[in-house]
């Protein structure tokens, strides 16, 4: 088993850290030579956006036309994690959508909200496309539904944020973006307009479901991928947190799959994952059954794009519905009122919102399910308790891996040092005699049998053994602060 590894490490570096301690004068510093309350400390690190302080650092993400409702916006929150409730085609769920979308849309959002708050204390999300055409009003009853957090994707979210009406209402922003580019764009322009910048920053990365912010020739580039836009999105936002005083975490995801995925991209930076293909797979997840089916059904090769009348691509299980409209033969639609402003909806082939709803409510033949890359993986639905479980075990093993192939080095190096320290004590001890035998002769026979050379080698020796000593203290120390970071839970957060 892997986590044994880091067991067997632990002990060599804990029999090595006793001989050290035992010579060592500070009480103070061999109380930081310990490993805290065993496995518990290797959980993950809490998340926390100011005041908000979510216990898993999972978000799930928002997922649009009735999928991420208040029952698994609420089963994620009672967990720890961030739920999110998509307000995106929310209004399909009531019977007058095609007689007044807007309405319906406001109405269902706010139902909603109270609905996932009077199940759940903890945090609950929104999440609004700025690309629809009532992306303000949604906005608004968010904020009068006091969600503690707004995330705002598909657009920039720039112009007519009530940025002093959500600070009062204790509402957090956090917009989702695709390149570090349009991150410094946002932050430029609330300081300019607002005098103030958003909370927290989702980087949705190529693997992702749903509409996708990438050309679909840039989804391969290394560029555009976690490992690379991550870490230079945490850098872009340094001089944000130095000049606004607070730290804005980064919320990574796209194709975080198991619980050593969430470790991989927390060690990029991200203070969170964003998830939404493992939520699908929940009982809790608001969409028909048929709807998960699809993902346990497909496979790899059904997982493909669309092109979506948005303007976007999008990444979907591939079905006979998507494959009529690239032929062209779906039947004309009538168009409720068009909800997405950068719709064509003149020129489109279908409505994506009916599309999704028809999903959503398990007719495939009328619709399509949006998926992510690893939706393929899927082959169970699970309980949401029982997905946080298994991620927190995933995640669990993989920092305990990841540890102990860093202390891996530190720990041979020591042991390297520790011989040789052990290798010029035996030395010293035998030019200690030599200098006794030395000293005896010239007492006793007037003779001398080289006692200055005995010295001076015993003296270099001695300086080289407490050389030896100092490396083989810093080795140690390091090693331990390592593990501090690691193993503690709240390990990088301010
Ligand atoms: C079925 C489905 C619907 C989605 N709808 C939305 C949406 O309405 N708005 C949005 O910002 N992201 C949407 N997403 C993206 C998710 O919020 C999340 O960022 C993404 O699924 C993460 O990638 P993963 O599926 O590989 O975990 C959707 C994803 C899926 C799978």
């Amino acid at each position: 088993m892997k986590t044994k590894r880091l067991d067997a490490i632990l002990s060599i570096l804990s029999d090595l850290t006793d001989d050290l301690a035992s010579s060592l004068p500070a009480e103070s510093l061999r109380r930081l030579f310990s490993l805290p309350a065993g496995n518990r400390r290797f959980t993950w690190p809490t998340f926390r956006i100011g005041d908000l302080v979510a216990p898993v650092p999972v978000v799930q993400g928002g997922m649009g036309v009735g999928i991420s409702l208040s029952r698994l916006a609420s089963a994620v929150a009672e967990e720890g994690g961030i739920g999110v409730i998509a307000a995106n085609g929310i209004g399909l769920l009531e019977k007058d959508y095609y007689a007044d979308g807007r309405a319906a849309n406001l109405r269902a959002l706010r139902r909603e909200i109270r609905a996932a708050r009077e199940a759940s204390d903890g945090i609950i999300g929104v999440n609004i496309m700025v690309a629809l055409n009532d992306f303000h009003e949604l906005l608004d009853v968010a904020i009068e539904e006091r969600a503690d957090i707004v995330f705002m994707g598909a657009g920039l979210p720039i112009k007519g944020i009530p940025v002093e009406r959500m600070r009062t209402a204790g509402v957090k922003a956090a917009p989702i973006v695709s390149s570090v580019r349009a991150t410094e764009m946002i932050f430029r322009m609330w300081k300019k307009i607002y005098k103030d910048v958003p909370d927290a920053v989702v980087y949705e990365g190529p693997l992702a479901g749903g509409h996708l912010g990438f050309s679909p020739e840039q989804l391969d580039d290394p560029e555009v991928q976690l490992e690379a836009v991550v870490p230079a999105i945490v850098e872009a936002l340094r001089p944000w947190e130095t000049e606004f005083g607070r730290s804005i975490p980064v919320i990574a995801g796209g194709g975080v799959y198991s619980g050593s995925d969430v470790q991989r991209v927390l060690s990029l930076g991200a203070g969170a994952v964003q998830m939404g293909t493992r939520f699908v797979a929940t009982e809790e997840c608001d969409a028909d059954p048929a709807f998960k089916q699809a993902y346990i059904d497909s496979t790899e090769a059904d997982i493909g794009l669309i092109h979506s009348p948005v303007g976007m691509p999008g990444r979907a299980i591939r079905n006979d519905f998507i494959r009529s409209v690239e032929a062209g033969t779906r039947p004309a639609f009538r168009c409720a009122w068009q909800c997405l402003a950068s719709c064509k909806a003149d020129n489109a082939k279908y409505c994506i919102s009916i599309a999704l709803n028809n999903a959503r409510r398990g007719k495939l033949k009328h619709g399509f399910v949006f998926a992510g890359a690893n939706a393929w993986r899927v082959d169970a639905i699970l309980r949401v308790p029982d997905l946080i479980g298994e991620l927190a075990i995933g995640f669990r093993e993989a920092a305990r891996e990841h540890l102990a192939q860093r202390l891996q080095p530190m720990v041979d190096g020591i042991e390297k040092l520790r011989k040789r320290y052990a290798s010029i004590q035996e030395q010293v001890r035998e030019l200690h005699t030599a200098y006794s035998t030395a000293l005896e002769k010239r007492i006793r026979s007037m003779q001398d049998i080289g006692i200055d050379g005995i010295y001076e080698r015993y003296e270099s020796l001695r300086a080289a053994a407490r050389e030896t000593q100092h490396r083989i203290t810093l080795g140690i120390v390091d090693a331990w602060a390592l593990i501090r970071v690691e193993a503690t839970p709240d390990a990088g957060m301010v």
